[in-house]
């Protein structure tokens, strides 16, 4: 009888560290050799908040290396006001690492990082990797006031340009980071954006607009996070590498395009090949 094995996905984790860079944005270090060594970037895990009252939360793995991983709370409802509370030596579990990540090589050499607040979690990791692979990164990072913008110099020391956007006009651009990328008028192979919905889909016309490819992360509210329950699911052509096999297609089916989960096909999908 053969013995199959699956990788462990539920973590207990120690808080090692955490800093508060700007009211309501918290920067939380966790002792997670595990997840350190498995992250692809762009992955996440789900939190469990530490009352247990609330259904996990999904956050994306910000920093992995050596034993410890950071997580980056922006507070905008209970269970991230709770875990922002965390403090050093308190335990939090995780679920993770979940989810498909960018797929850096298709990137290229070439590339335009896109952030849209708290979007910017899911983006250093890809960053990191992909300046030590030789390709050229330029961050573009919108936040809603110079404050907000956090971090900016993390990217900066990877090796990565950074040009910066607020709503505003506290600092950088006044306006969309969209409006930013096409103002510069910098050139890039592809694109990768973590952000709001309304900012990826700006992307998405952006993208077509000059004529390049882009891999955006999309942001949905889970609820079970590992592709269990069908509840975060996004209509992608059925072409798509990522389309998934399940439900098989009933016969006289003729639609072009399938649902995909968010949370086990992506949360990385190719732009063009979602219909939204
Ligand atoms: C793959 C992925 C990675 C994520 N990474 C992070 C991260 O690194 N850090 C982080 O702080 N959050 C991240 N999020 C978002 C986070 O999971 C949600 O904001 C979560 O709902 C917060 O729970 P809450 O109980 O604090 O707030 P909720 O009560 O769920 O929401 C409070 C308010 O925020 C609004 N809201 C909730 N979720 C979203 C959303 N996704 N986009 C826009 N508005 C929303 C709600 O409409 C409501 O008004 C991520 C989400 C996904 C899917
Ligand atoms: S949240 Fe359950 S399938 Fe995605």
């Amino acid at each position: 009888m053969p013995v199959l094995e699956t990788p462990p996905l539920v973590h207990e984790t120690v808080v090692s560290d955490r800093r508060e860079p700007f009211s309501d944005i918290v920067i939380i270090g966790l002792y997670a050799p595990k997840i350190a060594r498995e992250a692809r970037p762009g992955q996440f895990v789900m939190a469990v908040t530490p009352s247990g009252e609330r259904v996990a939360t999904a956050l994306g793995i910000y920093e992995a290396a050596g034993d410890r991983i950071s997580l980056m709370l922006v507070v905008v409802g209970p269970r991230t006001r709770e875990l922002a509370l965390l403090e050093r030596g308190d335990r939090l579990v995780l679920a993770g690492p979940l989810g498909n990540g960018f797929q850096l090589q298709a990137l290229g050499k070439n590339v335009a990082l896109i952030a849209g607040g708290v979007g910017l979690a899911s983006l250093l990791l890809p960053a990191q990797r992909l300046l030590a692979d030789g390709a050229r990164v330029h961050l573009y990072y919108g936040a809603r006031t110079a404050g907000a913008l956090v971090d900016a110099e993390l990217f900066e020391a990877a090796g990565a340009g950074v040009s910066l956007a607020t709503d505003d006009g506290s600092r950088g651009h006044h306006g969309y980071v969209t409006e930013l990328l096409a103002r510069e008028g910098r050139t890039h192979e592809t694109i990768a954006a973590c952000g709001p919905s309304p900012m990826l889909r700006a992307v998405g016309t952006l993208a077509r607009t000059l004529g390049v490819r882009a891999q955006v992360s999309l942001e949905e509210t889970f609820a079970c996070g590992v592709g269990a329950c069908w509840g975060c699911v996004v209509p992608l052509e059925r072409s798509s590498a990522q389309a998934p096999a399940f439900p098989p297609v009933a016969p006289g089916e003729t639609r072009d395009y399938v649902h995909a989960r968010i949370c086990k096909e992506g949360p990385v999908f190719w732009s063009d090949e979602l219909r939204w």
